[in-house]
């Protein structure tokens, strides 16, 4: 029996929030449930966050109400502020993903506030989270690099780490918000945060700008991480973060580790169905490099 990796994924928000078109709540909810059809059963389906400054992300709310709650499947949604957890928690969202920033710049860009204050903000919701019976991953944008200061010491995240762990965080996931990473800087960090932490209390999420998401999502597993982000068909980008691209591709994701006797518990065959179905959604071209290789293997 093969280890088992949980994979989160977050095309519905990180895919889908830099589109041009603003997708219906209905399309949006047809791509998650396509999702949950391949067998994923941990989903991020968007944020609460000002509709002004991410129209995509509007009625996320309404989004959740169309879904199926059960057993089966967890639902994430991003907040920015405590506003936006309010929002999550007043819906009915049991998971809520909340980010800190290992840069000054990209905290400004995306939050309008210091990176100490989104730290602050991050604490005071974990400890509502607390109250409320709600889990929080953690995530640390730009942990391997900045699109504004460029390369980030890792102390940071180190130490933002420790600061959500004894605060009460269920999950760190470290995240390569524009793609910056390279797998021996991945190996370094996670290897150091791995002794110090139990590994399935971290994460890891890749944006594939550079063609290293896989690579990069190799060196975490190597470091012990079982937890990764990714986006189906590859979709996605920051729009507070010049140069971003798309997450690194489930299906590929999901085919490396399968391939290497993982246990994802996620149908190919079928999510490749949703791998097309999601860019013929957005109009966009798969950037799921597997997706030729995967359709002679599963013609018909
Ligand atoms: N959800 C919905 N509306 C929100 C909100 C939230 N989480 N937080 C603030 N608002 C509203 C305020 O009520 C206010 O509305 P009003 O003008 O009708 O009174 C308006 O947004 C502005 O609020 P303010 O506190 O001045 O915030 P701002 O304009 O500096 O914007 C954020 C700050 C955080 C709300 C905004 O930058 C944001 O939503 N960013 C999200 C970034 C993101 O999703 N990035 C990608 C993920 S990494
Ligand atoms: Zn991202």
């Amino acid at each position: 029996m093969g280890v088992n990796i949980t994979i989160t994924d977050v095309g519905p928000r990180d895919g889908l929030q830099n589109l041009s078109r603003i997708l219906s709540v209905a399309e949006r909810a047809s791509l998650i449930k396509s999702l949950i059809k391949a067998g994923i059963s941990s989903i991020e389906i968007g944020s609460f966050v000002s509709p002004r400054a991410v129209p995509t992300m509007a009625d996320t709310d309404s989004l959740f109400n169309l879904l199926e709650i059960n057993d089966d499947v967890d639902y994430f949604a991003l907040v920015p502020n405590f506003k936006g957890y309010q929002l999550a928690h007043s819906v009915g969202i049991k998971n809520v993903v909340l980010v800190v920033y290992a840069s000054n710049s990209m905290s400004n860009s995306n939050v309008g506030m210091t990176m100490q204050e989104a730290e602050k903000s991050a604490i005071k919701i974990i400890k509502q989270a607390k109250s409320d019976r709600i889990k929080i991953t953690a995530t640390i944008s730009v942990a391997f690099g900045c699109p504004f200061e460029g390369n980030i010491d890792p102390a940071i995240s180190e130490k933002l780490v420790d600061k959500l762990s004894d605060a009460g965080a269920d999950r760190l996931v470290l995240a390569d918000t524009i793609g910056a990473a390279n797998p021996r800087q991945v190996s370094a960090l996670m290897n150091r945060l791995a002794e110090k932490n139990d590994p399935q209390f971290l994460g890891c999420h890749f944006h594939d700008t550079r063609a290293m998401g896989l690579a990069n999502v190799y060196a975490a597993s190597e470091s012990g991480i079982r937890y990764f982000d990714t986006s189906i068909a590859g979709l996605g980008g920051c729009p507070f973060a010049p140069g971003s691209s798309g997450n690194v591709a489930t299906e590929d994701v999901v085919m490396m580790l399968e391939q290497m006797g993982y246990r994802t518990g996620i149908n190919l065959s079928k999510l490749l169905s949703t791998s097309k179905f999601a860019a013929k959604l957005t109009a966009s071209e798969s950037s799921g490099r597997t997706s030729s290789w995967l359709n002679s293997q599963y013609r018909g």
